[in-house]
């Protein structure tokens, strides 16, 4: 049986941090090594998904192409999880040409399969940001649990899947505008027709974690209902249609796409291009999807709809969705750099030691809280005090009373046999662990063994048995040897570097997770190093202390944006375009319920209009009234908290600072401005 295992592909446009890791990459790391160990015939994909509106905003902001932005991440995300050991077989793109014409092929093939359609619909437009607002972009109240932070995607508080639309007071998450309701052509896909043959699918899935058959229960309850699939925008995939230009493919359409297009790559580079059928189109594949519970609905319902709209690929097999890590008791937020970023850690820590501490405390069932002090503890009374400690004494031991030489047992007593027996039993325990995702329980069983191995250690008391039985001796040092030679192959999809380090150190041979039971180690003891060196108290209180301090270049770029700045060139004519005229304000109240919003009455000359305008944190209405200002009276009418706003002020602003643009002399409203 051939597996193929994904780790959900990040956006590249911010570093990874902790959340990322206990969610998808480390569990798939693991389970992928250990399935390596087992010679089973496993490739491991990944890459950086480089669409969706959060890139493009990000290049305005900072005056780049979009590709500049997934560059520049694309290289730092892939280097950081290099260091942390991420095995990945291929770490790909999705702004890859490959990678395009694969999304269009399979765009193509389910469209002319009649499902997909296009349709107009309504859609959220932000007037301030010139866009019209991908779902993600829209937040406002959740209508089903009142959460104010409910994404116009989906409302991370209660899980349900939302549309722009069903969100109370909604807004634009970039300038906190409230969008108004545009025309526009989308195409959808037909995933109200796979409601029954998805429900059958997911009935089959006995063994799938409660948290994903939960989450899609719930959406089967509601209905499925057919998505929009496409976007106006620049930068994504191009729809294959030529009725359809300038309309991308929405990234959640193309970014599962990227699994097969990444293993695409892999077989090109491996000179056998048609190798990825062998996974893709062989249904004895097992297709095993890593991810945090935010991408359930997505690999769980819209891409294994995809696929069986498309009938030629597999089906996902497993879908070990992990829950969310919080970080000292509080939700990670990336906008707020609540957040521990891979760069920085590696920067001053070893990668095991966070491998270890995410893995034993993964959030495999419910939100798990990350604290550096119990990352301390772990490295330290842990790793450093019980694993650490038990291999340094015996090669210590070894060095001293051997002369580096190990010895060979003799007859093995009943304490012997039962430490052999214990290195059996956990090698299969954990095995079968991993096998059912169940990490977090593997790498606790498999830290009692060094744990028995320091019990053994100090019952056996080699240092008195050396001078009175030296047979006894030899034989408790060979056995511990043979506990340190089988960690070396078990502690491996863990702990890779340090297993690196003690295969160094027993001289082990062995490449099989199976030959841990009875491992061939060496002779003679390689070089002995500190594994696990203690981290101080004040290392852990200063990464306490950056918390929630900014850090703007790990955090995802969009974050950053607070305002889209507009750099787009445009002719005389255009310009010419633009109404200016003299108003003078009549009339200027709040708009109840707001402190920012004040509506206005203005006097044009040849008419009167109403307009409203954020101002009011910087102006009272009696300042306003009789003052003589400048207004676009040609912009298309907008309603702002339900008033109608027929004109737009001009106003300069920085940051909270705003100043009305005023005039110089009174001059007749209705004068135009140029
Ligand atoms: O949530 C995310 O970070 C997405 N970029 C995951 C995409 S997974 C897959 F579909 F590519
Ligand atoms: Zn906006």
């Amino acid at each position: 049986m051939k597996i193929l295992v994904t780790g959900a592909l990040p956006y590249a446009n911010g570093e990874i941090h902790l959340g990322h890791l206990a969610g998808a990459y480390l569990p798939s790391d693991i389970y992928v090594r250990y399935q390596r160990l087992k010679s089973r015939d496993v490739i491991y994909i990944c890459g950086s998904d480089e669409h969706g509106v959060p890139i493009t905003l990000a290049a305005d902001k900072q005056k780049v192409n979009p590709q500049d932005i997934v560059d520049k991440y694309h290289k730092s995300i892939k280097e950081s999880f290099e260091k942390f050991g991420c095995s990945f077989d291929n770490y790909s793109r999705t702004s890859l040409p490959l990678h395009h014409k694969t999304a269009q092929d399979f765009f193509t093939k389910i469209y002319d399969k009649g499902y997909i359609y296009p349709k107009t619909i309504s859609q959220f437009f932000c007037h301030n940001c010139n866009m019209f607002l991908a779902d993600r972009y829209v937040t406002g109240i959740c209508p089903n649990c009142g959460n104010d932070k409910a994404r116009g995607d989906q409302c991370e508080s209660c899980g349900r899947w939302l549309e722009p639309f069903n969100l109370i007071e909604p807004k634009c998450k970039t300038c906190g505008e409230k969008p108004e309701e545009r025309q526009t052509t989308q195409y959808f896909f037909k995933l109200s027709q796979f409601q029954n043959t998805l429900q059958k699918w997911i009935s089959e899935k006995t063994n799938w974690k409660d948290n994903v058959k939960r989450f899609c229960e719930g959406w089967f309850s509601q209905g499925l209902e057919d998505r929009a699939i496409t976007r106006d925008l620049t930068w994504g995939v191009k729809v294959p249609l030529a009725e359809a230009q300038n309309k991308v493919l929405y990234v959640w359409f193309d970014a599962p796409i990227g699994y097969i297009s990444s293993t695409k790559e892999w077989a090109e580079k491996k000179g056998k291009p048609d190798l990825w059928k062998d996974y893709w189109l062989d249904p004895n594949t097992k297709l095993v999807h890593f991810i945090g519970k935010d991408n359930i609905v997505f690999h769980a319902i819209v891409w294994p709809a995809m696929l069986f709209a498309h009938g030629e690929f597999i089906l996902p097999s497993e879908i070990p969705a992990n829950e969310f890590l919080n970080l000292e008791g509080r939700k990670l937020s990336t906008s707020e750099n609540w957040a521990v970023w891979l760069p920085d850690y590696l920067k001053e820590f070893e990668p095991d030691s966070l491998r270890y501490a995410l893995a034993v405390n993964l959030p495999e069932n419910r939100d798990i809280d990350f604290a550096w002090r119990d990352f301390l503890s772990r490295n330290n009374n842990e790793l450093a005090d019980v694993l650490g400690n038990f291999i340094n004494r015996v090669a210590t031991f070894v060095n001293k009373n051997y002369n580096n030489n190990i010895p060979d047992n003799s007859k093995f007593s009943e304490s012997d046999n039962e430490v052999l027996v214990k290195i059996e039993e956990t090698t299969k325990k954990v095995g079968q662990l991993i096998e059912n995702f169940q990490i977090k329980e593997a790498i606790r069983e498999l830290m009692t063994l060094p744990g028995l191995g320091n019990r053994y250690f100090d019952y056996q008391a080699p240092w008195q048995s050396f001078r009175e039985n030296r047979p006894k001796c030899d034989t408790t040092i060979n056995v511990c040897c043979r506990v340190i030679a089988s960690l070396s192959i078990t502690l491996e999809p863990f702990l890779p570097f340090t297993a690196e380090k003690i295969k160094k150190l027993v001289q082990i041979q062995n490449k099989n997770w199976d030959d841990a039971v009875n491992p061939a180690f060496g002779k003679t003891l390689g070089p002995i190093s500190i594994l696990f060196p203690k981290i101080e108290e004040k290392v852990i209180n200063a990464q306490i202390e950056k918390l929630g301090k900014p850090n703007v270049e790990s955090q995802p770029v969009t974050s950053q944006v607070k305002e889209k700045e507009k750099q787009m060139e445009i002719t005389f004519d255009e310009f010419k375009k633009i109404e200016l005229k003299v108003a003078k304000v009549l009339f200027a109240e709040r708009v109840a319920g707001t402190d920012k919003l004040i509506r206005m009455e203005i006097d044009l000359g040849t008419e009167k209009r109403q307009i409203v305008a954020g101002i009011g944190l910087a102006y009272t209405p009696e300042f306003l009234v009789g003052k003589n200002i400048i207004v676009v009276t040609n912009l298309a009418k907008a309603k702002i908290r339900g008033v109608e706003s027929n004109g737009m002020l001009l106003a300069a602003v920085d940051g909270a600072d705003i100043s009305l643009v005023t005039l110089e002399k009174d001059i007749k409203p209705g004068s135009q401005v140029s």
